[in-house]
């Protein structure tokens, strides 16, 4: 199991656990894994804090994740309030009472007080470009990868001159092409089964044609993973190693509300749905009310990224802070692998179950060669 990235990273095992929260990371990390933080919801300021906290609860390493599409509504415009101002001049009031009529007749209360959501995330160059520069200042920060699409030139060129990895993630073999040539250090192909943005191509026909194509980039293999068993298969495939996600979901470490992680565990792999509604780019999670209304023809049609959650902010606020009246209308970002996560189980737990049945299923392989 010990591939060539777990020398470079100086890991026991090649499993990589993508999180927004922090406790998952270090758990991960600190147990043989590898844990990467998810920057897109924090500010610069916020990320500097999770990451001092990281530093100091982490024995080995960890990566950040950032977001910057290769595609967005403003590209190319570095203000940050500039950008701001510009992107909410083009939302229609339509699109912004339709999420509060659909938050409202589901009986979602408003935010308490002058609680404010931040409209616009990490998911452009302008705001990730500022979370670089705070995860470089961190010296236990060891990779990075950047979500839906190849990163700047100048963001590859400034990471490995401090000699950290960065890699990206892709859903197609042109992607991982146009990431090869960009000179990323690895790449991580997901399936369509994946949680969180995801393309169209399932993981089985993906993963290896994105392994011979960019051969010899060491590929990650993600989307769908839950268990040894699939590592085995990534593994066999050509895959250096698997980059998951949803499973660190429902770990009793992680910070997903209670109402929120009782909908994953009950959920079945055909619950989930590919859907612009909250971010503007197919994104899979739980089918609900929300996810419905958006797809009728009478209703507004998503817009663009940032633009989309600039209008849908507030819902995720609402629906985080009463996670147990939104469930029918909330965000629960997911893949399909959440029909076998069925149980709470510590990060620790995860990886050695992981790891036994990875070596299982290779038993079970070696046990049919002619002179075991
Ligand atoms: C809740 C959630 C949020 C995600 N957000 C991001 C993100 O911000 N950046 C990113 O690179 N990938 C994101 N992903 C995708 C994961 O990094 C990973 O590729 C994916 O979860 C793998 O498939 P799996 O869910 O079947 O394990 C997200 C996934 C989930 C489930």
């Amino acid at each position: 199991m010990r591939t060539e990235i777990c020398k470079r990273l100086d890991i026991e095992f090649p499993i990589f656990a993508f999180s927004h929260c922090r406790d998952v990371v270090a758990a991960v990390s600190n147990s043989g894994g590898f844990g990467v933080l998810g920057a897109v919801g924090f500010s610069a300021e916020q990320l500097r804090v999770e990451l001092d906290w990281l530093d100091e609860h982490v024995s080995g390493g960890y990566g950040v994740d950032i977001v910057i599409p290769g595609k967005y509504v403003g590209m190319g415009e570095m203000d940050v309030e500039k950008l701001q101002a510009m992107l909410a001049a083009q939302i229609p009031a339509e699109h912004r009472s339709f999420a509060k009529q659909l938050l409202s007749e589901h009986g979602v209360p408003e935010l308490p007080g002058e609680e404010k959501p931040r409209e616009l995330l990490g998911w452009t160059e302008a705001t990730a470009g500022l979370q670089v520069e705070v995860a470089l200042e961190h010296p236990k920060v060891r990779a990075f990868a950047n979500a839906l699409g190849t990163p700047p030139a100048e963001v590859i060129a400034e990471i490995q001159a401090t000699g950290r990895l960065v890699g990206a993630l892709c859903g197609s073999v042109k992607q991982a092409l146009s990431h090869k040539t960009a000179g990323i250090d690895f790449i991580i192909a997901q399936g369509t089964e994946g949680g969180g943005h995801t393309g169209e191509i399932g993981s089985i026909v993906l993963w290896p044609e994105v392994i011979e194509a960019v051969s010899p980039v060491p590929v990650l293999a993600a989307g769908g993973i839950g268990s040894g068993k699939q590592m085995a298969a990534a593994m066999a495939l050509g895959a250096q190693g698997v980059w998951t996600g949803s499973i660190w979901l429902t770990v009793s470490e992680a910070d997903t509300p209670p109402a929120q992680k009782e909908s994953y565990l009950k959920a079945s792999s055909r619950d989930t749905v590919r859907s612009r509604s909250w971010t503007g780019k197919p994104c899979r999670m739980l089918r609900n009310d929300w996810t419905d209304a958006w797809e009728k023809p009478e209703n507004p049609k998503p817009l663009g990224m940032p633009l989309q959650f600039m209008v849908t902010a507030e819902a995720v606020s609402r629906g985080h802070h009463y996670a147990d009246k939104a469930q029918a209308v909330g965000f629960n970002p997911v893949g399909q692998i959440v029909g076998r996560m069925n149980e709470i189980r510590s990060a620790r737990r995860v990886i050695e179950d992981m790891v036994r049945d990875y070596i299982d299923a290779t038993d079970r392989l070696q046990a049919l060669m002619p002179d075991a």
